[in-house]
């Protein structure tokens, strides 16, 4: 279907971190304008590309809102910036309810006050917690089990609430999202520019990255007696450029007139920490050292996605659902990092 996009211009929250800067590469391929607003929490300058507008701030502000919309005049909000560690989350809740709800809010606020049509908001498979379900939908009853994950589902509700609210009432907002519930995010760019350099990130790809170059010296595997194949815990891992692209599609689907909704965005295909162990040590011959600990609070046992709604509802076409793929994509970004640091 052809539509017209009227007005290109994407602020990016979060833009200079993992997720949000591969996304400010795929809409620059994409032919938009991203405006880049972080705080540099977590991220770092040389992941924009030269030539994108950043502005240094929190999106929690409103006055630096009012300006940047005033200014830019942008139809379009990536809303990517947030805290992400769920262990941390569970000693210091303030933080993230701070961070990744309130500012949000006043992000979402200041979005209806200037009039923004299109809000894309990163949200988080940490919403389903501990679920029973081998594969989880949408509409699937959950209970996240962390503070980070109950942060992210309050911001879902919130925009839900507005949708509703916006169609009951004469003074509706023009406001229409899309919350993407990412699965876990792993891999780096195809251009090899930027990759997974989230300060103190303990995603375990990330982390078997770091094994391999030897900025750790082991892998600690938190759970061996979970209720899984192997015991250890299932994820759905997605690749950083598939899940950047499902943003683009995202944006093209609220244009195209979608209606505001929740997306699963994750493979459908769980992998268990022992998997990626021996999918590390298949591709490189490496044996990788591991250590066996307890099972951790905030952790769930399996969390695999099903995905038929964002593929039955975008044109998501994805590329890399394949985890020696993924891996290795990480694993080269690593040894890259690792030469300049
Ligand atoms: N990495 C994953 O596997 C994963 C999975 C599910 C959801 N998410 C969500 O994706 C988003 C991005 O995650 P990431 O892995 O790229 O993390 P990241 O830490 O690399 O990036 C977050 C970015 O947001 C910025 N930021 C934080 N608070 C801000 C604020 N108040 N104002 C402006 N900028 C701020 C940071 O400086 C950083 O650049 C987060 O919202 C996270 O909850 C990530």
């Amino acid at each position: 279907m052809s539509y017209e996009r009227k007005n290109r211009k994407v602020v990016v929250t979060g833009g200079a971190g993992y997720i949000g800067s591969h996304i400010v590469e795929e809409l620059l391929s994409s032919n938009y304008t991203p405006i880049v607003l972080d705080n540099f929490y977590s991220g770092n300058k040389w992941a924009i590309p030269e030539g994108v507008e950043v502005i240094e701030g929190s999106c929690g502000d409103p006055i630096l809102l009012e300006k940047i919309f005033n200014e830019t005049q942008a139809e379009t909000v990536f809303h990517i910036a947030g805290h992400i560690d769920a262990q941390e989350s569970v000693v210091n809740p303030l933080k993230y309810y701070n961070n990744n709800t309130k500012n949000s809010l006043t992000l979402i606020q200041s979005c209806i006050e200037h009039n923004v049509k299109n809000f894309i908001f990163s949200s988080t498979a940490a919403i389903y917690g501990s679920t029973t379900e081998p594969i989880v939908k949408e509409n699937d009853e959950h209970y996240p089990i962390n503070p980070y994950g109950r942060s992210k589902k309050m911001v879902e509700e919130f925009l839900e609430d507005l949708c509703t609210a916006s169609s009951s009432s004469e003074k509706s907002t023009h406001l229409n999202f899309v919350a993407l519930r990412y699965f876990n995010v792993a891999g780096a760019s195809p251009s090899g520019r930027i990759g997974q350099a989230t300060p103190g990130v303990k995603s375990l790809i990330k982390v078997v990255a770091e094994v391999h170059t030897g900025k750790r010296d082991r892998l600690s595997i938190y759970g061996t007696d979970y209720p899984t194949k192997d015991g250890t815990g299932v994820r759905d891992f997605i690749h950083v450029s598939d899940l950047s692209q499902a943003h683009i599609e995202s944006l093209a689907y609220l244009e195209r007139g979608g209606k505001s909704d929740v997306f699963n965005c994750g493979y459908g295909s769980g992998f268990s920490v022992l998997d990626v162990v021996n999918t590390y040590e298949k591709i490189t011959g490496n044996k990788l050292k591991i250590e066996k600990l307890p099972r951790r609070p905030a952790d769930p046992v399996s969390v695999i996605a099903d995905n038929t709604k964002i593929t039955q509802h975008m044109n998501w076409s994805y590329k890399y659902n394949d985890l020696e793929q993924i891996l290795k994509s990480a694993l080269t970004w690593e040894e890259q990092m690792s030469k300049i640091q």
